[in-house]
């Protein structure tokens, strides 16, 4: 998972606005307002909420004011992530009422792992709240509505774990896919039980959709324009789906499988274990071209003592042997990380140990945290927790680290062409933005009259400049020498 709250990259559609028509949708007479907090899993069930409430009426707007329903759909990960709902509770409350006092009705939704994690307590905390629903349920959503339609103050709470049941009953259609990118969830859940997460707590136990239910996913979206697809999953690379030969599929064989789909040029997954990366998914590294060079695997912490404490069954040399093969296998392979700070116990030596594993690896992007006590947690209990000033002080020292390295690893595109996967117009009007196979948004010059033929087109672009995290540069025809990054100085700082 990437946390919205905290990315040095820019989400893409994570803020929670989504548009009023979307294509494919007649009669829209209700206005839902949803607002995504934390990962990407939590964007895809956004999306996927609102295709199921299309057919009762619901098109997307940007404002909660006016809304006919309100979903706050929610993320549990981090104590500040969890209280946020709370506040932003707090600021809809008064549009509920403006909109009663007006004769209207507004439905107040909370979804996702609070309402998991925290269910009948929303409702009395926040008792103008209607409907309290999990990540494993909102295919039932049209029952739901009639429900709390029926009668002001009859209450929905749904947290049940029919995980399969959601992805059977969810429709074909998908309002998102005139986009050019699209993310579809192909796992979800965890059976790892990390000492510090509620992750298994809220998302259940792992649950593989069968591949034959994910390529026809990935093929109506290719058909609809969709050119590159992130796979997702708490687990990604546990993967374990029935195959469409009937034989158990790893994601390795998922990515390949996928790249022979007509159309889908590029392939990401997120979020991966380390220990779940086995031979077969570092060989479709080297073999699919479509799988980019840009690959997400949290280590949190470089010290074996912190590892062992935090249940990653595995150590810091094991992670160094994992992208060493990967890195042979894709040279031009760059990698992120997160990074948990402070977890209970961790002592200056330990701290230590996970700057040199920055250090040694170079990392092109990174999350990093401070330890959040969540409930029900092992690691909740521990007696050593750090203090938060010791906190403070380490995670400033590693971010400082993480960010020159990102920077460095930005700089060393300058006077090079990448191929840019161009998505939307930019802020100035002769601009198109798009992403390089590292994710950095590139925004490039382009008359305006041919925006529509190059949006969805892979061009090859010349870097000129950097501002923050952005690339900026212009598309070459022909010629320019492409983009080599194994020919380069690994970055560390
Ligand atoms: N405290 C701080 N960070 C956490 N993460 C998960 N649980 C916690 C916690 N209790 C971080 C991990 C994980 C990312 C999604 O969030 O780094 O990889
Ligand atoms: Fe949480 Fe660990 Fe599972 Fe990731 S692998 S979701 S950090 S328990």
């Amino acid at each position: 998972m990437f946390p919205a709250d905290t990315r040095q990259h820019a989400p893409r559609r994570a803020d929670g606005l989504h548009r009023f028509s979307r294509s494919g949708v007649e009669n829209v007479t209700k206005k839902l307002f949803i607002k995504t907090y934390g990962c990407q899993m939590n964007v895809y069930d956004s999306e996927r909420m609102a295709d199921v409430l299309a057919p009762l009426g619901y098109g997307l707007t940007d404002n909660a004011d006016g809304a006919d329903m309100v979903i706050l759909n929610t993320c549990h990960i981090r104590e500040k992530a969890a209280e946020k709902v709370y506040s932003d509770l707090g600021r809809i409350r008064p549009l509920q009422e403006n909109r009663a006092e007006d004769g209207g009705r507004m439905i107040v939704a909370v979804a996702g792992c609070v309402a998991q994690a925290e269910g009948e307590e929303i409702l009395s905390r926040a008792p103008y709240v209607d409907m309290v629903f999990g990540p494993q349920t909102y295919h039932r959503l049209p029952e739901m509505v009639s429900k709390a339609m029926r009668a002001a103050g009859e209450k929905v709470l749904d947290t049940d774990f029919p995980v399969e049941d959601k992805f059977d009953h969810l429709p074909e259609e998908r309002g998102d896919s005139d986009a050019v990118t699209a993310f579809l969830t192909i796992q979800e859940g965890c059976d790892k039980f990390c000492t510090f997460c509620v992750v298994p707590y809220t998302r259940g136990a792992e649950f593989s959709r069968p591949a034959a239910a994910i390529l026809e996913e990935a093929r109506r979206l290719t058909r609809a324009g969709v050119r590159e697809i992130t796979l997702l999953g708490q687990n990604v690379n546990a993967y374990h789906g029935e195959g469409a030969d009937g034989v158990e599929w790893g994601l390795g064989r998922l990515c390949r499988a996928l790249a022979d789909i007509e159309g889908l040029e590029r392939i990401r997954y997120t979020t991966s274990h380390p220990r779940d990366v086995d031979d077969d998914l570092i060989a479709a590294h080297r073999d699919v071209e479509q799988l980019m060079p840009y690959l997400h695997l949290p280590v949190q912490s470089g010290s074996d003592r912190i590892l062992a404490a935090m249940n990653r069954k595995h150590t810091a040399d094991h992670y160094r042997r994992i992208v060493e093969k990967l890195r042979d296998a894709r040279p031009d392979l760059a990698l992120s990380s997160d990074f948990i700070i402070g977890f209970p116990g961790e002592s200056d030596k330990d701290f230590a140990e996970t700057i040199r594993l920055v250090t040694d690896i170079g990392y092109a992007g990174a999350f990093s945290f401070k330890y959040s006590e969540r409930p029900g947690t092992p690691a909740a209990a521990a007696d050593e927790q750090v203090d938060d000033a010791v906190k403070s002080e380490r995670l400033t020292a590693l971010q400082q680290l993480l960010e020159s390295q990102q920077a460095a690893f930005n700089a060393s595109l300058i006077g090079t062409a990448v191929p840019v996967l161009m998505e939307k117009p930019g802020r100035q009007p002769d601009q198109l933005v798009g992403r390089s196979p590292y994710l950095q948004p590139v925004h490039i010059a382009v008359p305006e009259s041919r925006h529509e033929a190059l949006t969805g087109q892979i061009v090859s672009c010349r870097i000129d400049r950097l501002a923050g995290h952005s690339l900026f540069g212009e598309m070459v025809e022909t010629g320019a020498a492409p983009y080599d990054i194994s020919s380069k100085e690994r970055i560390s700082a």
